[in-house]
């Protein structure tokens, strides 16, 4: 992430843990983040940690290891954004982290590296966040027309973009806004459904607009921030909606000045 900090630790390094990094955000958001190992050892570490839902079971290792790595890091971040207590955050509807009443946030991890990232949502009305490794040149082919327009694709050309690079930043942005935006819309939407627009490659910013309406607060045109930066081959991308004081169907109202 783009770390404006206001705090930051580096939390002490476990057993089969590579890295694990706390940090609180000058928008409000925490971010916990974890680097591992797919192990049996793992496994036994993030089971004392977070509870084992009975339905991962019959899950592969992998998925098991991605799935408690990944609610460690909600906990962390859940503690460093002000909560109090012990919960465990179940699986709701298609999928998407249940928190407890008052916060909300967003869970990624992408071959053996879990992110979560939490809020008040007295502060902040969404939050969505995506890692993703740099997808090849032939899957950035084969994809392409399921992710992006002509006119997306033209936009990261301009930016100077490599096609794999920006479809990668393209494709994670649009995962980060789904998540986001999911708890709100309660229904699946497409990544056509959705188009790029003001790209800043340098400053790793850019907007997502809605091609159709998603519900009474996100009708077609309303635009949504998207930061991204690169570690290595990963790209991690957020989307987070601040929250107004008097909540209502304008507070996703379209921009027009290109502003973020
Ligand atoms: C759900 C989805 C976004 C997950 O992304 P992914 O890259 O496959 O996997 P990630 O590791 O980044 O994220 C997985 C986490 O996302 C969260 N998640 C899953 N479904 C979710 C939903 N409907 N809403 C919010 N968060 C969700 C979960 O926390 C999950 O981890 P967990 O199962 O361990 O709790 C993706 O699989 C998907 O279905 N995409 C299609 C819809 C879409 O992105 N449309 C684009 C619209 S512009």
């Amino acid at each position: 992430m783009t770390c404006h900090m206001t705090e930051c630790r580096t939390v002490a390094p476990e057993r089969t843990v590579h890295h694990a990094h706390e940090a609180l955000l000058e928008d409000g958001t925490s971010v916990s983040q974890l680097g591992y190992e797919y192990s049996g050892a793992m496994l036994d570490q993030l089971r004392e940690q977070v509870p084992f839902p009975a339905r991962l079971k019959t899950a592969v290792l992998r998925r098991q290891v991605d799935f408690l790595a990944g609610r460690l890091c909600a906990q962390r971040a859940l503690r460093t954004a002000g909560f109090e207590g012990d919960v465990e955050i179940a699986t709701g509807e298609h999928g998407a982290p249940v928190w407890p009443a008052n916060f909300l946030g967003s869970i990624s991890h992408c071959d053996g590296f879990a992110i979560a990232s939490v809020a008040c949502a007295q502060r902040i009305a969404a939050l969505g966040i995506d890692v993703e490794r740099q997808m090849s040149v032939e899957v950035a082919s084969d994809v392409r027309r399921q992710l992006a327009t002509d006119q997306e694709l033209a936009l990261g050309r301009h930016g100077s973009m490599s096609p794999e690079a920006w479809l990668t930043v393209l494709f994670s942005g649009k995962e980060s806004l789904y998540k986001a935006l999911y708890p709100g819309v309660g229904r699946y939407f497409d990544f056509l459904d959705v188009t790029a627009v003001h790209l800043d490659a340098d400053a790793g910013t850019f907007m997502l607009e809605l091609l159709t309406a998603l519900s009474p607060d996100h009708p077609q045109g309303s635009t949504y921030p998207i930061r991204f930066h690169w570690n290595a081959d990963r790209v991690f991308t957020r989307c987070v909606v601040p929250g107004y004081a008097r909540p209502n169907a304008q507070r996703f109202k379209p921009r027009t000045d290109g502003s973020h």
